[in-house]
C-alpha cells in the first residue's frame, strides 16, 4: 500500500490516498462561492489531489460561521456551485462537499477582519446551538433548538445533499467537529440539554446520528458519505477517542464508509499539543477499534511521512490544508520525491 494505491469507496474511485481538506475561504456572497472558489479548488484538482473538499458549507444560513461563508442552504446555490464540481472532476478528482452548521460559533468575522464575533449592528445574527451558554466571552448568547427546529436542522442537511448532488457532487462529508454545532451536541463541555439531546451518551450522539441517518438516505447507494470530528476536546470531562470509538461503531452501522478524524475546537483556550501528525493516532486508533476506514489530518506536510501513515495502516488517506495553500501542486512534488510517476493535465504534458 502506497500513497499513490487507488482507493474506492462504494461505486467511487479515488486515484490516490490524497484530499485537501475542507477550508473556509470567506470569500462567497449570500453562500454563493464565485471565480476564487472555481480557481483554488480547481488548482488542486490540477495539482494531483484524489479528493477535493469544499470549504464548510452551511445548510442553514444562521449555520454560517461567517457572512462570507459558502452555503448549500438555498436551490440558487446549486447553479454557482456546479461548474466548480464539474472541472474538479474533468481533471479526475472526486469533488464532495463538506456540509455544516456552527452553531454558537457562527456570525463572526472571517480572519482577515479578526475573526471575532459580529454584532447586529455589524450585519451578525443570533445563533442558534444546544444549550444557552455563548461559546466564550464575548461571543454572542445563542438560543437553544427547540425539538421541532431540530427536525428543520435535520432536514435541512438532507435538503442540502440533495442540491450537492444536483451540482455533481460525489459525496459529501458531515462537519461534526471543531466545536460547530453537531460537535456542541456529542460534546458534554457544551450540552446541557434536559431532554433527548443532553445527558448520555446516546443522546448528546442522537442529533448526529439522525442527520447521518437522513443523508445516507438521500444518497445514492454508489455514493460514499464520510463524517468528520473532533476525537477528543483535549480537556479533562469533555469528549474523548472512547466516546469516538463508540461513535464512529455507530456512524459505521448508519453507512458511513469513512471518518475523518481531526480534534478540538469547543471551547476557547484549550491547549492542544499540535506537533508534526499529531491527530495521526486518533485516526489509527478509530481505524483499528471500530473498523472503519479514516483520514488523517492535521500537520501532514512532508512526503514520507504521508506515505508512512497510509502503508502501515494508521489510515486510509491523508488530508492536507495548510500545505495545499502553500503548494497546490504538493501530490506531484510527492510523487516525485516518492519515485512515482503520475499524469500531467494534458495541456501541460510539455513540461513532464
Ligand atoms: C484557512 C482554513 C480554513 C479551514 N476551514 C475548515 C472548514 O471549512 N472545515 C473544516 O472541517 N476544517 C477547516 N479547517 C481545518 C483544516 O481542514 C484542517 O483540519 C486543519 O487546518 C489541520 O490540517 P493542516 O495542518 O494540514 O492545516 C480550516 C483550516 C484552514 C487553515
Amino acid at each position: 500500500m502506497t500513497l499513490f494505491t487507488p482507493l474506492r469507496l462504494r461505486e467511487i474511485e479515488f486515484k490516490n490516498r490524497i484530499g485537501v481538506s475542507p477550508m473556509c475561504q470567506y470569500s462567497a456572497k449570500d453562500g454563493h462561492p464565485g471565480t476564487w472558489h472555481l480557481v483554488h479548488l480547481g488548482s488542486r484538482a490540477v495539482g494531483g489531489a484524489a479528493l477535493v473538499m469544499t470549504e464548510a458549507s452551511a445548510v442553514q444560513e444562521a449555520g454560517r460561521i461567517s457572512p462570507g461563508d459558502a452555503g448549500m442552504y438555498l436551490d440558487a446555490h446549486v447553479d454557482s456551485w456546479r461548474p466548480i464540481a464539474g472541472f474538479v472532476k474533468e481533471q479526475g478528482a472526486v469533488p464532495g462537499m463538506q456540509l455544516a452548521h456552527a452553531g454558537r460559533k457562527a456570525s463572526t468575522a472571517a480572519p482577515w477582519f479578526g475573526g471575532g464575533p459580529l454584532t447586529h449592528e455589524q450585519g451578525g445574527w443570533t445563533p442558534v446551538s444546544s444549550t444557552s451558554i455563548p461559546f466564550g466571552a464575548g461571543h454572542p448568547v445563542p438560543r437553544a433548538l427547540t425539538l421541532t427546529e431540530l427536525d428543520q436542522v435535520v432536514s435541512d442537511f438532507q435538503q442540502a445533499t440533495r442540491r450537492a448532488l444536483a451540482a455533481g457532487f460525489q459525496f459529501v462529508e458531515i462537519h461534526a467537529a471543531h466545536g460547530y454545532l453537531l460537535h456542541q451536541f456529542y460534546s458534554p463541555l457544551s450540552n446541557d440539554r434536559k431532554d433527548d439531546y443532553g445527558g448520555s451518551f446516546e443522546n448528546r450522539i442522537r442529533l448526529l446520528l439522525r442527520v447521518t441517518q437522513a443523508i445516507r438516505e438521500t444518497l445514492p447507494q454508489t455514493l460514499p458519505l464520510l463524517v468528520r470530528i473532533s476525537a477528543t476536546d483535549w480537556n479533562e470531562g469533555g469528549w474523548d477517542l472512547e466516546q469516538s470509538i463508540e461513535l464512529c461503531r455507530r456512524l459505521k452501522e448508519l453507512g458511513v464508509d469513512l471518518v475523518d478524524v481531526s480534534s478540538g475546537g469547543i471551547l476557547p483556550g484549550i491547549k492542544i499539543p499540535a506537533g508534526p501528525g499529531y491527530q495521526v493516532e486518533f485516526a489509527e486508533a478509530i481505524r483499528r477499534q471500530a473498523g472503519v476506514a479514516t483520514a488523517a489530518v492535521g500537520m501532514i506536510t512532508d512526503p514520507t511521512q504521508a506515505e508512512s501513515i497510509v502503508a502501515t495502516g494508521q489510515a486510509d488517506m491523508v488530508f492536507l490544508a495548510r500545505e495545499m495553500l502553500r503548494d497546490p501542486y504538493w501530490p506531484r512534488r510527492a510523487a516525485a520525491a516518492l519515485q512515482t510517476k503520475i499524469k500531467p493535465p494534458v495541456q501541460y504534458e510539455r513540461a513532464w
